[in-house]
């Protein structure tokens, strides 16, 4: 493990798009062992095949994190087919902006069990083999809106707000068991995720916005390696990064 990463098995929720897509190919590339989960097992697995004829080691288990059994599966199974887990990657997530006044409650609700209760079940998948190892790195994906909220974004920052304080919280009681917390934050990046807005009118503010500020996915997947290539004495705790072009 020359460079700290390759050789980890890193477990990715959300592997199918954006983020979670190019985190996998970036760190395969460097020798990383990926798992991959996501609702979508055609694109899952068609990647987990591409990384494989590159030389990569890779698996696809389909997965949907808003059920505590499937992330366990996902987990549990990188565990069975490579011996450990080393970092478990909470990414999935979504971002149906809306003003709170429409009363989108199912949108609501969709966005709070993927992007809490979703973190939540994967720290609770990995947690137990991490505390027996005496090892592991969890990082969960947060936000500028993690940090910011606007109209129209409430429930999401929220959601995203959630996560950086379950990411500290969780950072202090696993020091006891030598594992590593970080929660990376970006800015805009071009991914599939305003394709989650349900609102034609929000969706369309927002896809101009991104196609006016978003830089590609590789920039969060270079964050991702940089926390896991620390020294095991170092641990990352906050990554913060937007567009250089981005004001908010
Ligand atoms: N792109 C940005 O500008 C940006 C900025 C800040 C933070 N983020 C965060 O980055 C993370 C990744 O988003 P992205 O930008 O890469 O968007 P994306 O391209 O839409 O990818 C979202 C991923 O989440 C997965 N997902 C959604 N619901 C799921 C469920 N119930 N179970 C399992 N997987 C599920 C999707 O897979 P399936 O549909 O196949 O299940 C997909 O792989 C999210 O947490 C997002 O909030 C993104």
């Amino acid at each position: 493990m020359g460079n700290n990463i390759e050789g980890k098995v890193v477990v990715i929720t959300g592997a199918s798009s954006g983020l979670g897509e190019a985190t996998a190919r970036h760190l395969s590339a460097q020798g990383t062992i990926v798992v991959l989960g996501a609702r979508r097992a055609d694109r899952i697995e068609s990647l987990a095949d591409e990384l494989i004829g590159r030389g990569g080691k890779a698996l696809a288990i389909t997965t949907d994190v808003t059920h505590y059994d499937q992330v366990k599966r996902l987990v549990d199974g990188a565990v069975q087919t490579y011996g450990r887990i080393d970092v478990m990657l909470n990414n999935a997530g979504l971002m149906p902006h809306s003003p709170l006044e429409r009363l989108k409650i199912d949108d609501w609700n969709r966005t709070i069990d993927v992007n809490i209760k979703g973190v939540l079940y994967g720290i609770a998948a990995a947690l137990p083999y991490m505390k027996q190892q005496k090892a592991g790195h969890i990082i969960n994906v947060s936000s500028v809106a993690g940090h910011k909220v606007r109209p129209g974004s409430a429930v999401y920052a929220a959601t995203k707000h959630a996560v950086l304080t379950l990411s500290e919280g969780l950072r202090q009681e696993v020091k006891p068991y030598n594992i590593r917390t970080t929660v990376i934050s970006p800015g805009a990046l071009a991914t599939e995720l305003p394709d989650t807005i349900t609102e034609p009118d929000v969706a369309e503010n927002i896809h101009k916005f991104y196609e006016a500020f978003a830089i590609p996915a590789d920039s969060f997947a270079r964050a991702v390696a940089f926390a896991m290539s620390q020294p095991a004495d170092m641990d990352v705790n906050e990554i913060l990064f937007r567009p250089t072009r981005q004001e908010l």
